[in-house]
């Protein structure tokens, strides 16, 4: 059976509640494609009013984070539930910025990718390798033994309605959008590797992302590849433009 393409935006540490709403309301007409999932990953803040604009399209707004934590003295964390009872069944989790600002490890994102599927939400599951990584030829072993990883105690049912985003984090932000050939050859390990780890239906069954520098003009090569199975969207995702990359074909 195809993969539904799923094309996420992540908003980052971008708009306010009420600028979030415009912004809703300016891409809900944009977006509007039944052939692919399209996510919204919002601030904290953003969900709720995002979600009262996008009521009625078929915008899904999801998060950007959340703890592996059921509740507690963890101040200034989102626990899975909050996340739930408003409705959330996305949350991407260890972006490299996370990684890199906030300390994210690939145990901590573990620990967050089993807690999101014992509350019934789909993680949005990070990857990806630096410039240094890429120019040393390391890049599959890293890109493995992350989703190794990530995937540690995660059974089969759960992994087949994974998602994962390659992201290589010298394309992200940068405007220097990874070749359709190194997307694709880095995304299809991405699916050998599950398939090792589990087996070919799983891998066939999980969606694998790219993102990093995905523009209008990148997206239609990119998502026709065949284990690339559409894109998580930084900048692009705040501009009319996503419209066009949500509508790539
Ligand atoms: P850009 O699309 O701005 O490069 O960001 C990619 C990204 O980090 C999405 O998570």
């Amino acid at each position: 059976m195809a993969r539904k393409k799923i094309i996420a935006g992540n908003w980052k540490m971008n708009m306010t509640p009420s600028q979030a709403v415009e912004l809703v309301n300016t891409l809900k007409p944009l977006v509007v494609n039944d052939e692919v999932d399209v996510v919204f990953c919002v601030p904290a803040i953003d969900i709720i009013p995002a979600m009262e604009a996008a009521r009625g399209t078929n915008i899904q707004i999801g998060a950007e984070n959340m703890y592996y934590e059921e509740k507690g003295a963890f101040t200034g964390e989102i626990a899975p539930d909050m996340l739930t009872d408003v409705g959330v069944k996305y949350v991407i989790i260890g972006h490299s910025e996370r990684r890199e600002y906030f300390a994210e490890t690939d145990e901590t994102v573990n620990r967050k990718v089993l807690k999101a599927f014992e509350h019934g939400i789909t993680p949005i599951i990070c990857c990806g390798e630096s410039l240094t990584q890429r120019e040393q030829g390391i890049t599959i072993d890293w890109i493995r033994q992350q989703i190794k990883i990530a995937f540690l105690n995660v059974t089969a049912e759960q992994a087949a309605s994974a998602v994962i985003a390659y992201e290589p984090i010298w394309a992200i932000g940068t405007g220097k959008v990874a070749t359709t050939e190194q997307a694709q050859e880095v995304c299809k390990a991405i699916r050998d590797c599950i398939a090792e780890i589990y087996d070919q239906t799983t891998a066939e069954a999980i969606r694998i992302q790219y993102g990093g520098s995905v523009s209008a003009s990148s997206a239609p090569e990119l998502f026709a590849q065949p284990d690339i199975d559409g894109g998580l969207v930084g900048g692009a995702s705040l501009k009319p433009d996503f419209g066009a990359i949500v509508n790539y074909k």
